[in-house]
C-alpha cells in the first residue's frame, strides 16, 4: 500500500474490506466507498471541510440520548429517511409509509374506539376514524392502531413537562369491521428541534424547520407487515415544504370543518369541529 494517490487510493481501501463474509454488508460498504471517495475528489473537499463534517458527527452523537436522536434527525433533513421509505414500499399498493419522527412512545394508553383524547388540551375539536383493510380489501378484526400528535402549542407530550403523561397519544384495537374512531384536537404545524447540529445545517442552507400539521400512526395486525406513516391536512401552509420531505399525495387529505351541532353531539365534541377520515391497507406477511 505504498505509493497511493488520488487514483489509487478507493481500489486499495476496496481491496482491504475485501474479506468481508457478510455478501450484502460487502456490497453495501464497497458502494459507500466508492461513493464518499468519490464526492471528496468531486468536490476537492479541505481539510477545514473535513474536520467541520467530524465536528458535525461529533455534536450529533454529545446531542443525541435516550430521549432526541440528532442522527435520525440528520437523516430526516437530508431526505434519506424518507428516501428509504420509499425504497422499500410496496409496488402493489397498500397505504404508504412516513417518518416515524422521534416523539413516538412503545406502549401508549389502550382506549376504546371512539375515546375522547382531548381532555384539558386546547385546540379545535377533531374526529378521526377510518377501516383498516387488507390488500384485497378484507377488514382487519383487532388491528392495533398507534397514534400520537402535538398539542395546540406544537410540542409532544413527551418534549413538554406541562403536559400530562400520554396526552394526545394512545392505541387502540380495530373492531370486526376493521373500524377506529377517537376524538383529539387538530394538530399544528411545528418546527422540528433547532437547537442542535441540525438546527445549524437548516441555517447554513438557508432551510426552515416546519412540518405541516399531521397525526403519527403505527398500525400493525398478524400476518402483516407493520405500517408507520402521518396523515396530512392538506390545506396547511407546508404542505409542500416539510422539513423532513414525509408528506406523500396519499397521504394529504382534507379536514372537513363540521357546523351541525347534532353531528357533535353524536360524537360528544363541541359544534363545529372537524371530520378527518383515514383507512389503511396493510400488506400481507
Ligand atoms: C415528527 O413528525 O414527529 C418528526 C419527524 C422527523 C423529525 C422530527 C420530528
Ligand atoms: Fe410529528
Amino acid at each position: 500500500m505504498k505509493n497511493l494517490t488520488e487514483a489509487n487510493i478507493t481500489d486499495a481501501v476496496l481491496r482491504a474490506i475485501d474479506g468481508t463474509q457478510d455478501a450484502r454488508a460487502k456490497e453495501v460498504m464497497t458502494s459507500l466507498i466508492r461513493h464518499l471517495h468519490t464526492f471528496a475528489r468531486e468536490v476537492r473537499l479541505t481539510q477545514d471541510e473535513w474536520e467541520t463534517a467530524i465536528g458535525y458527527l461529533y455534536d450529533t452523537g454529545q446531542i443525541t440520548g435516550p430521549t432526541r436522536n440528532e442522527f435520525v434527525l440528520t437523516s430526516d433533513v437530508l431526505g434519506i429517511s424518507s428516501l428509504v421509505d420509499i425504497i422499500n414500499s410496496n409496488p402493489d399498493g397498500g397505504t404508504e409509509a412516513s417518518v416515524l419522527g422521534p416523539f413516538y412512545i412503545e406502549g401508549s394508553k389502550m382506549v376504546d374506539i371512539g375515546t375522547n383524547l382531548i381532555g384539558d388540551s386546547e385546540g379545535e375539536p377533531t374526529v378521526v376514524s377510518g377501516i383498516v383493510r387488507t390488500l384485497g380489501g378484507d377488514p382487519i378484526d383487532g388491528a392495533l392502531i398507534d397514534v400520537w400528535q402535538t398539542a395546540a402549542n406544537g410540542l409532544y407530550e413527551n418534549q413538554d413537562p406541562d403536559q400530562p403523561e400520554n396526552n394526545l397519544r394512545c392505541r387502540m384495537l380495530t373492531d370486526k369491521d376493521g373500524y377506529y374512531q377517537f376524538s383529539t384536537i387538530k394538530p399544528v404545524s411545528y418546527k422540528v428541534p433547532t437547537d442542535g447540529p441540525v438546527g445549524r445545517m437548516l441555517d447554513l442552507q438557508g432551510r426552515h424547520a416546519w412540518r405541516p400539521s399531521h397525526l403519527h400512526y403505527k398500525v400493525s395486525a398478524d400476518g402483516h407487515r407493520n405500517l408507520i406513516t402521518e396523515v396530512f391536512c392538506e390545506e396547511d401552509q407546508y404542505i409542500e415544504e416539510d422539513a423532513v420531505f414525509g408528506v406523500r399525495e396519499s397521504l394529504a387529505i382534507p379536514y372537513t370543518l363540521i357546523s351541525s351541532k347534532k353531528e357533535a353531539d353524536k360524537y360528544g365534541v363541541p359544534s363545529p369541529f372537524y371530520r378527518v377520515k383515514f383507512d389503511f391497507e396493510l400488506e400481507a406477511l
